[in-house]
């Protein structure tokens, strides 16, 4: 039996380098709080809280801190949240926001200052998207499927401005795009799918199109590794969700001779070679 585990599996540098930046900031005397958690790992975030590493969530709470250091995470925030922020004088903030992400922030400040209507093509409620459309003077329209694409209705004159969730299925983004700009409207689209997503997404199709049994690795609340779930299980039926080892339940028959394994983007390497090593071992039979 082969074990393939991808090579684009766990953190993308995006992540990396948020996660690093807590890791960094503990180095340093006083409190450390992340806005929102750092990463949509539970097995992270609990280390980092055993470090002493609190999550706030609210612009309000962040208006109240009265010390220490406030890092933003690979997300991003919202224009109105990132003032309230950097208006707290008390404390020092470290903006770990990804740098694709910003570029998404600054085309949409860019292309609504213009006028345009924003389309974001993604999850509407997923921090990335809150925190994009938090960047546009002028009115936001999110769309994730069919139905809402063709919905979509605006004044005839108006100018659209299109980009999408870093971590959207490309395909379907190409599909939402046709169907909005089918309705005739002046479109100016960017494709702002991260790489490190359509690589990763690539990478599992191929795999799980050869395996038996392909293992995607991930949070529950990560939304980018749900989509790598439903992109294997297309491929392969015997596609299995887990957050860790511990979740592993094959139930193999023998017969098997490739075992596939990717992981979402905020899945740590430890817990990828675990698992690696776990249905190396034999362990699942
Ligand atoms: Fe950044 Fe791409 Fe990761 S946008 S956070 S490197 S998925």
């Amino acid at each position: 039996m082969k074990v393939i585990l991808a090579k684009s599996a766990g953190f993308c540098f995006g992540v990396k380098r948020a996660v690093d930046t807590v890791y960094d900031q503990i180095r340093e005397k006083g409190p450390i709080y992340t806005y929102g958690p750092i990463v949509h790992n539970k097995e992270v975030v609990g280390d980092l809280e055993k470090k002493g590493v609190r999550v706030i969530t609210s612009p309000e709470e962040a208006a109240s801190l009265t010390e220490g250091v406030l890092i933003l995470r690979a997300h991003g925030v919202s224009r109105e949240v990132m003032e309230t922020i950097r208006g707290n004088q008390r404390i020092r903030c470290v903006d770990a926001t990804c740098p694709f992400v910003k570029r998404i922030h600054d085309l949409v400040a860019e292309e609504s200052a213009k006028g345009k209507h924003i389309i974001i093509i993604g999850n509407a409620g997923h921090p990335e998207v809150i925190g994009t459309m938090g960047w546009s003077c002028t009115p936001v329209t999110v769309i994730e499927n069919e139905e809402e694409a063709e919905r979509f209705e605006a004044d005839p004159s108006t100018e659209l401005f299109i980009v999408a969730q870093t971590t959207f299925r490309a395909n379907k983004f190409e599909d939402l795009v046709a169907r909005i700009r089918k309705k005739g409207y002046t479109t100016l689209c960017m494709n702002t799918i991260c790489n490190a997503t359509n690589e990763r997404q690539a990478e599992a199709r191929e795999i799980a199109g050869k395996a038996d049994v392909m293992i995607v690795i991930g949070d529950l609340s990560s939304s980018n590794s749900a989509k790598l779930f439903e992109i294997c299980q297309k491929e392969c039926k015997r596609t299995f969700f887990i957050q860790t080892r511990d979740d592993l339940h094959l139930n193999l028959t023998g017969e098997e001779k490739v075992i596939g394994i990717t992981a979402g983007a905020s899945t740590p390497k430890n817990i990828i070679e675990e698992v690696q090593v776990h249905v190396g071992s034999g362990n699942e039979f």
